[in-house]
């Protein structure tokens, strides 16, 4: 049994240490951009997404600059030497545009403006400047499946039926009788027709009541969504994540779709007619003109659908990332390996040759990926959130990490629904509770699965409210950020944070991590996730024991390690024809 560590590994930390110690010296709020320039190339080059990591930030939930509880972005801006110590090079913001937040900003009534809670268009440009100092591109959402109800469009399209906006949205007349079964996703009724009085019509909105879903088939709907793209791409922003896109087309004469369920809706709205013309007409008249990069949520029901949105040959999108890796488990107690493994090595092989996909486990709509995939209990949490994290920046595609994960940071688990301020969590339990259902049994599944878990505020230090704001924060933190948060673990060489940096490094420093083929090995072991990466000579092996007890792990025949491990999220590594892991171990190993 030999015990190594690696001298590579000795000098980067060293380095990222003294990065680290400089950049957890408090951040004056006031300090911005143009008072503390940073300078680091923006990189220009044709396919910088590929190569970048994307860091997804929650605007509401990252810093609170003013003391209203709610993060923003003076806060984000006051946090930007921290997101340049972390080496992620792309941030995308979850919206940020003017909204009465039914959605957390998902409902859209002012696509030109920034969010009152969140700040000012001048507090936005120095934001924008800030990150392109330091060399950091900035991804906006995207948000034109729906609009809110609130935007001027729907007021006046919903006043007249001969409203010039009427035709921005879908409408059915009452006199045509009762319109066709549509699912709603956070409906209290899941009905996706609400009746409006005014014009005794029934306006369509696959989310809530008051995101009325926008309608594609108009063409000059369409030249709006793109002038405000322009828009923002005129300012200088490196990018659009596209939102529910996967649903924007439909067939306007509402055809019949019988037994629509929470299970199967998504499917039988996915993919629409028209749905590539509309992206190529965007790609055509907006994204060709820019430097920038596009990654579609969800698209397509499977790969050979997602390769029709981001083949660069059809000119459409860049890249996609599929629901499948983060539902797997979604319904049950535990989650089997086996897999996950199965889904990511069937996403990735589809995507060895064309197409470029995203790699995550956690966003905005999921809870934390430490208590999905990995263990939060305190032994194991910080093992099994470097772990994941280790997972996401060595497989192929762009990784993208949820703002928080960096930390390790682990689902709140309310007890109580009025801790809750999802309107899907809200929702569902009203809806349970006029049913007369089982609100124990709903409240139990929320704590695993709630979307709240992962909204809670960023854990900056262990004063009130975790550094997070002044206030009364709009969700509430985690108890467990006194132990749980950035300021700790800037001291803590072994801390998830400073793991994530050194993953980030190596990830920059190997572009076999980024772009070498893809092999999994032993598929069916229930506890181990193993894979080569292979580019030329460059060669790496990946084995992560998925598991909170030591597991042996026979070497295969044919690999030879070629050195003391890249990475590794422990102190020390026993090589040897088998490897010894401990619980949760993670390590990237040469190979000769
Ligand atoms: C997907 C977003 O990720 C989610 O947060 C939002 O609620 C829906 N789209 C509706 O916009």
């Amino acid at each position: 049994m030999k015990k190594s560590t690696s001298p590579l590994l000795n000098t980067l930390f060293l380095l990222l240490a003294s990065l680290a110690t400089a950049c957890s010296q408090t951040t004056n709020p006031d300090q911005t951009a143009a008072t503390k320039p940073a300078t680091a190339a923006l990189n220009k080059k044709p396919g910088w997404w590929k190569e970048t990591t994307v860091y997804q930030l929650y605007p509401r939930s990252f810093q609170d600059s003013n003391g209203d509880g709610v993060g923003d972005l003076k806060g984000i801006i006051s946090r930007l030497d921290y997101l340049k110590s972390i080496g992620v090079g792309t941030v995308w913001l979850n919206p940020i545009y003017g909204s009465p937040n039914d959605d957390n900003g998902y409902d859209i009534s002012d696509y030109r403006a920034i969010m009152k809670d969140f700040g000012t268009m001048a507090d936005f440009d120095a934001l924008l400047k800030g990150m392109h100092t330091r060399g950091i591109k900035l991804v906006m959402d995207l948000v034109v499946n729906h609009s809110s109800d609130e935007h001027a469009w729907f007021k006046s399209a919903r006043a007249s039926r001969t409203s010039p906006y009427r035709d921005y949205y879908y409408w059915w007349p009452a006199e045509k009788g009762t319109p066709p079964a549509r699912y709603s996703i956070f409906d209290v009724k899941h009905d996706a027709w609400q009746y409006d009085a005014p014009t005794k019509s029934y306006y369509l909105h696959y989310f809530s009541r008051k995101q009325p879903d926008l309608n594609w088939n108009n063409p000059k709907l369409r030249q709006e969504v793109q002038n405000i793209m322009k828009f923002w791409l005129d300012k200088g922003i490196d990018g659009f994540r596209m939102d529910a896109f996967q649903f924007v087309a439909k067939d306007p004469s509402f055809p019949p779709m019988p037994g629509l369920t929470a299970q199967n809706f998504a499917n039988a709205y996915n993919h629409g007619p028209h749905l590539h013309d509309y992206l190529q007409e965007i790609n055509r008249e907006v994204l060709s003109k820019y430097n920038v990069m596009t990654v579609a949520e969800g698209a397509g029901r499977n790969p050979t659908e997602a390769h029709l949105f981001v083949d660069p040959a059809r000119k459409e999108l860049d890249m996609t990332y599929h629901f499948e890796g983060v539902d797997v488990g979604s319904n049950s107690e535990t989650y089997r390996l086996t897999d996950l493994k199965r889904v990511f090595t069937k996403w990735d092989s589809s995507f060895a040759r064309q197409g470029w996909q995203a790699i995550d486990l956690g966003n905005h709509d999921q809870p934390r990926m430490v208590s999905k995939f990995g263990d939060d209990r305190p032994a194991f949490r910080a093992p099994s959130a470097k772990l994941l994290n280790t997972f996401i920046l060595s497989m192929r595609g762009t990784p993208y990490c949820y703002s928080g994960d960096e930390l390790g940071m682990t689902n709140i688990k309310f007890e109580k629904i009025d801790d809750y301020r999802d309107l899907a969590a809200l929702n569902g339990y009203a809806l349970v509770k006029s049913q007369g259902g089982n609100l124990p049994a709903y409240l139990k599944n929320l704590k695993r699965f709630s979307r709240d878990n992962s909204r809670t505020p960023f854990q900056w230090d262990a004063t009130a409210n975790a550094g997070f704001t002044t206030g009364t924060p709009w969700l509430k933190v985690n108890p467990n950020y006194l132990t749980v948060n950035e300021a700790a673990e800037e001291k803590d060489s072994a801390s998830v944070l400073n793991h994530f940096r050194r993953a980030i490094a190596l990830r920059k420093q190997h572009p076999v991590l980024t772009y070498g083929q893809y092999h999994l090995l032993d598929a069916a072991n229930p506890h181990i996730y193993a894979y080569t990466r292979t580019q030329g000579n460059d060669k790496a092996l990946v084995v992560l024991n998925f598991s909170a007890e030591q597991r042996a792990w026979a070497l295969p025949a044919g690999l030879t390690l070629g050195g003391t491990p890249w990475l590794n999220n422990y102190p020390n590594f026993t090589a040897g024809p088998t490897l010894a892991l401990l619980p949760w171990q993670a390590v990237v190993l040469p190979l000769r």
